[in-house]
């Protein structure tokens, strides 16, 4: 009878602590988990001082002062952004994600913050023109963007999968690959350190948006989150943060893209 007793007693207290300490990061209310993937300039990236900046890094911080809680930042792969969000590792993933119908079946996403588009990068002087010409040529992306789903739907594509960007881009200039479809800011970060090389098609392939994604039925983040979007929309702070890093490597770049017409 003893033995049971303390034995219950033993049972409850490590129930208690696997209860609070189980809560984990996202039963933590003064944190904030988000998930990125720090190589999409000016998204985020990591600094040379190995902090994370970018758009997504700012917006998220200021979200975080404004509702007093801490930031935390996951850096993963691009792909296990939506798998940390659904198994609740990570509060919310931030990573210039676009909307999809595909990712809309795993996670519920905010209001978008950001109209981007996919552009086609390619060598200066290359026969690539736009994205007939894509057709059976060697493609370079980073895995599991949108940039990805887009390219292996051209006819006879060679696709070749890279874990980040700047890997695709560096394939590129190495000639190991075609052509690099990636979103249009990231793609001039990335041409503007090598200008020399590389240039932004015009046309654009899509029109996508951005936004954050949260685990399905997570209603109360969702609609903090979509406040906080729409206050700094509202009051010029999401346009301050998007002019810090925006267009510093536009006068290098070759070509921008102009908007492409609503779908
Ligand atoms: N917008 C694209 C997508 O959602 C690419 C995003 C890549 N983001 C990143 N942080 N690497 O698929």
């Amino acid at each position: 009878m003893k033995i049971w007793k303390s034995f219950a007693i033993l049972l409850c207290s490590l129930m208690s602590l696997a209860f609070f300490s189980g809560c984990g990061k996202n039963g933590d209310t003064t944190k904030l988990v988000m998930a990125t993937n720090a190589e999409f300039p000016p998204f985020e990236f990591k600094a040379e001082d190995g902090s994370f900046q970018g758009i997504d890094i700012e917006i998220m911080k200021h979200i975080c002062e404004r509702t007093g809680r801490e930031l935390v930042v996951e850096d993963i792969a691009f792909d296990s952004i939506i798998p940390s969000v659904t198994s609740g590792k990570a509060h919310c993933g931030v990573a210039g994600m676009t909307i999809t119908e595909d990712r809309l079946r795993n996670v519920d996403f905010t209001t978008p913050y950001y109209e981007a588009f996919q552009v086609i990068v390619v060598p200066k002087g290359s026969a690539i023109q736009g994205a007939d010409d894509l057709k059976g040529k060697r493609i370079g992306v980073q895995t599991g963007t949108t940039g990805d789903t887009l390219a292996s739907d051209i006819e006879g594509a060679d696709m070749n999968r890279f874990g980040k960007g700047a890997e695709a881009i560096l394939a590129l200039t190495q000639n190991k690959v075609d052509a690099v479809v990636i979103d249009n800011e990231p793609a001039k970060a990335f041409v503007a350190k090598n200008s020399d090389k590389l240039v932004i098609l015009e046309e654009p392939l899509t029109k996508e948006s951005y936004a954050m994604a949260v685990r399905k039925g997570n209603d109360e983040l969702l609609s903090l989150l979509n406040t906080q979007i729409e206050l700094m929309m509202a009051d010029g702070t999401m346009a301050a943060i998007r002019a810090k890093y925006e267009g510093t490597a536009e006068e290098e770049t070759a070509a921008t893209p102009s908007a492409p017409a609503a779908e």
